[in-house]
């Protein structure tokens, strides 16, 4: 896997130091980032809050790129969430464009990288041409068997809860269950994340100390991490930062004995 960055990372550097001291036989299964500050980042440029969100694409495709190298089995960002539609409307739209430019000047690169792309929240309440981005890059990725790319849009923590829950409670209905049926495992199954494997390592950028209604579910025993770094500035080093603390943490699952990190 050190091999994968031979052609990106420099000798000498910060990067290659890190990379150094991963422990590859203990990396996250699943990394997920709330990608904040873009609004931070222009401002303090005296630049328009969309610049700020222009400029993040660029922490995303680092990030993507990065977590594809490492072989992470999942990485899912926090593009949107249900409560965003609060912003004005020139915000979101700006967002919704920069979300369907991205899909199509990365899709060639996703698909080389044997990635696999999915989208998860409430896609059906985003526009029909946002959708259609979305369902041709799914589509095209589908066979891939690397990195599972998960983008949150117009997603809510609350929501999925609650959506998997009636799915579950439908399932039990059906097959003629009591209530008492109802178990972990199924509302598991009926998550967006179903076929992710567990939650590891969840990175907050711009300092906020809060999880904004994102994956409420399979945080339960995520290692935290939140660094001060605005999204725009977020580069392969700070995501391979990120793992290196993780790697440090001492996780017990409520337990009393330590338990090694993602095995
Ligand atoms: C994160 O940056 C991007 C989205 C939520 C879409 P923000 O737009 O929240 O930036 P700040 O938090 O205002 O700096
Ligand atoms: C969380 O950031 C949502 C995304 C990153 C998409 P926000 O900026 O919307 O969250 P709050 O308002 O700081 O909680
Ligand atoms: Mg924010």
């Amino acid at each position: 896997m050190l091999a994968d960055f031979a052609e990106v990372v420099q000798k000498g550097t910060r990067d290659e130091m890190l990379l150094a001291s991963i422990d590859w036989e203990r990396l996250p299964r699943h990394v997920a980032i709330i990608m904040d500050g873009n609004g931070r980042w222009a401002a303090s440029r005296g630049q328009p809050r969309i610049a700020g969100h222009r400029a993040g694409v660029e922490a995303v495709r680092a990030s993507v790129d990065t977590g594809a190298r490492l072989g992470l089995g999942a990485l899912t960002l926090y593009a949107f969430s249900t409560e965003n539609w609060k912003r004005p409307r020139l915000e979101v739209d700006a967002l919704m464009r920069m979300l369907r430019r991205y899909l199509r000047l990365e899709l060639d690169e996703i698909d080389r990288q044997n990635i696999r792309f999915q989208a998860i929240g409430r896609i059906a309440g985003l526009n029909a041409n946002v959708q259609r981005e979305i369902a041709r890059a799914e589509e095209r990725t589908a066979k891939n068997t690397g990195m599972i790319l998960s983008v949150a849009l117009n997603y809510g923590g609350r929501a999925e809860i609650l959506d998997a829950t009636r799915a579950a409670v439908r399932r039990l209905m059906e097959e003629g269950k009591s209530p008492e049926a109802l178990t972990e495992e199924r509302i598991e199954r009926e998550l967006y994340t179903r076929r992710l494997p567990e939650l590891d390592l969840l990175v907050r950028t711009s300092g906020e100390m809060r999880i904004s209604n994102f994956l409420l579910w399979q945080a339960a025993y995520s290692e935290i991490y939140v660094t001060e770094t605005l999204w725009p500035d977020f580069r392969r080093v700070h995501l391979l930062e990120a793992i290196v603390d993780f790697q440090r943490r001492n996780r017990r699952f409520g337990g009393l004995q330590l338990v090694a990190n993602a095995k």
